[in-house]
């Protein structure tokens, strides 16, 4: 979910995003093991925060805002023309209705959203899948297709069918101006996080509407490293390339709770995405 009606502007603005656990190699190592580490998932054990990320490395990631001017989603530039989000992120959340696409913007080469720096593209048209309904349904994709062409270099997609990047334990990188912890401070600035696929037995175990057709997870059992809300619609990264879009999460970064992602592999294929 976006930030709703919370703004960018002011001291209210909260929202950002992805945190960090710095808990040593045992949590990376405990990837895929049930039993997750103990004494180092106090709270204060925790650095929170994730790591610092810019457009310059990450060009392709897109801040979308709303009417208001708002930062409520993420989304990938596949294209000059084309960002790719979830189809949440699409869908006004108090009417439920598509958001109009007028009202859209795809904020492209602004690490930080305090700055004017970067372009900033309207959005012409937007396709959401038609299986969707709502997010832990799947389906949880959507194609925008920008005015102009923005000058950021796009990311390559995953292709259809495609097993290898979802395989456990295969590592990926979320990135986000979402909020940094569950429900603390924001940040202004884009940050990422590295972190393995799940298993499906981890992800259904953590959400019985699991579908591993249409989503999958990512995680570690211990927690702390997480996308979170105002993360949605934006891009998981492996090997150079989308394979996953933020989806939903229950909460942010919680012990056996990974975050949950689109399975672009399985889309794909039907994906407007040629201009
Ligand atoms: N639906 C959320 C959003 O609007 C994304 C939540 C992802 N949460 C998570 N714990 N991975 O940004």
């Amino acid at each position: 979910m976006g930030r709703g009606s919370e703004g960018r502007t002011g001291t209210a603005r909260r929202g950002a995003l992805l945190r960090l656990v710095v808990t040593s190699a045992v949590t990376a190592l405990a990837g895929l093991h049930p039993v997750a580490a103990s004494a180092e998932e106090q709270p204060e054990a925790r650095v929170l925060g994730g790591a610092d990320s810019t457009t310059d490395d990450a060009p392709w990631v897109v801040a979308l805002t709303d009417g208001y001017g708002h930062q409520f989603c993420g989304g990938t530039l596949v294209s000059p023309v084309k960002v790719v989000t979830a189809a949440h992120c699409a869908m006004d959340p108090t009417t439920g209705a598509q958001r109009p696409p007028k009202e859209l913007r795809a904020i492209a080469g602004r690490t930080d959203l305090r700055t004017q720096r970067g372009v900033v593209a309207e959005v012409e048209r937007i396709w959401v899948h038609p299986g969707f309904r709502d997010y832990t349904r799947g389906s949880d994709v959507a194609v925008l297709t920008l005015r102009q062409p923005v000058p950021q270099r796009p990311l390559a997609m995953v292709g259809q069918g495609e097993a290898a990047p979802y395989r456990p334990g295969s590592m990926a990188r979320v990135y986000g101006w979402g909020r940094t912890s569950e429900s603390g401070p924001p940040s202004d600035t884009l940050r990422s996080v590295e972190i393995p696929v799940t298993t499906d037995e981890a992800c259904r175990s953590a959400y019985p509407n699991y579908d591993a057709q249409s989503m999958f997870c990512a995680g570690v059992p211990a927690g702390g490293t997480d996308a979170c809300a105002g993360d949605s619609g934006g891009p998981l990264v492996a090997g150079g390339r989308l394979i996953g879009v933020v989806s939903y999460g229950t909460g942010c970064g919680r012990p056996n709770t990974p975050g949950v992602y689109t399975r672009l592999s399985s889309y794909a294929g039907e994906l407007p995405v040629q201009s």
